[in-house]
């Protein structure tokens, strides 16, 4: 469907797959990546075929992070560039992901260090393989999270946990990084792309400024007063009944009046 210079992007129905593909720098993030997702994502966005975005990486990693020479060391001497870079780097995984249209899922099929865990805390659900190999590895260089990646872990991590491994660097499996709640859950390498592809459709079936709405009104409320929160999510629920034409109301508690389905055990379809 697309296919930039470091991203792939697939569809399946409602679903779009988009692959970090430097597979021999293991998915690193160089500067040309970091301009290639901030393009990709924007390409997507206003999709009304799009439900779902599934991030991962090209075999064997997930992202190994920043791509230490190519975004830190070549732009070493280049505050201009290097500010670009980062500004993109940020971005993306940061504001773009948190408040993107689209759920969004971080497929975490191998090696995840540093600067990749704002992605996994920038998408909305992560799913990790048993086997991966994640970890905060900044301190075993010399240097500490930076960029996004703190603010990362202060969003979703319990203290102890970021602490622990931003001070260690010790890396972790995907069975420890579900324990700790950087991913929703994890299964299996051999099984991780069929049950994401399933929670995905999953999710897709659903109507998709339902969705939206559902994230909107999780991740705005996190910042507003209880008085704000309610004013907004009333709003949001106004623009939901406008933008779907009465949808929730005609179809879905009408179709439950009319004894279709229970929407307490699935979707009508479902
Ligand atoms: N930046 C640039 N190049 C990288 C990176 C990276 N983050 N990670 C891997 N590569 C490159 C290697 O240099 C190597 O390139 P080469 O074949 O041209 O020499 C290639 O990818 C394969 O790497 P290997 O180390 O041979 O692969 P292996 O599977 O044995 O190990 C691992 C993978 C564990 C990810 C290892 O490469 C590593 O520790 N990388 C650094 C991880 C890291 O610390 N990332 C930065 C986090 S901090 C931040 O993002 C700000």
């Amino acid at each position: 469907m697309m296919k930039l210079e470091t991203v792939v992007v697939e569809q399946h129905d409602k679903v779009a797959v988009v692959t970090l593909n430097r597979p021999d720098k293991r998915n690193a993030m160089s500067p040309q990546l970091h301009l290639d997702m901030v393009e990709v994502l924007e390409a997507l966005r206003d999709r009304p075929d799009i439900n779902v975005v599934v991030i991962t990486g090209s075999d064997p990693a997930f992202c190994a992070g920043m791509d230490l020479k190519e975004f830190f060391l070549a732009n070493r001497e280049d505050n201009t560039r290097f500010e670009k870079a980062y500004r993109a780097a940020v971005e993306w995984r940061g504001r773009t992901l948190r408040y993107y249209p689209k759920v969004t899922i971080a497929m975490i099929n191998g090696d995840c260090f540093g600067g990749a865990f704002s992605i996994v805390e920038g998408a909305d659900l992560a799913i990790a393989a048993n086997e991966a190999r994640l970890g905060l590895s900044e301190i075993n260089f010399k240097i500490f999270p930076g960029g996004s990646v703190s603010k990362s872990l202060a969003n979703l991590l319990r203290p102890r946990d970021a602490l622990f491994y931003g001070l260690t660097g010790r890396p972790f499996d995907g069975v420890e990084a579900a324990r700790i709640g950087l991913v929703n859950y994890s299964v299996p390498k051999a099984e991780l792309k069929q049950n994401v592809m399933e929670l995905a459709a999953e999710i897709g079936s659903k109507d998709g400024e339902a969705l939206r709405a559902t994230k909107d009104g999780y991740r705005l409320s996190l910042e507003m007063s209880w008085e704000a929160s309610m004013d907004y999510t009333l709003a949001k629920q106004d623009q939901l009944t406008l933008r779907q034409r009465g949808a929730w109301q005609d179809q879905g508690i009408g179709n439950f009046l009319d004894k279709k389905y229970k929407p307490g055990l699935g979707s009508l379809d479902s």
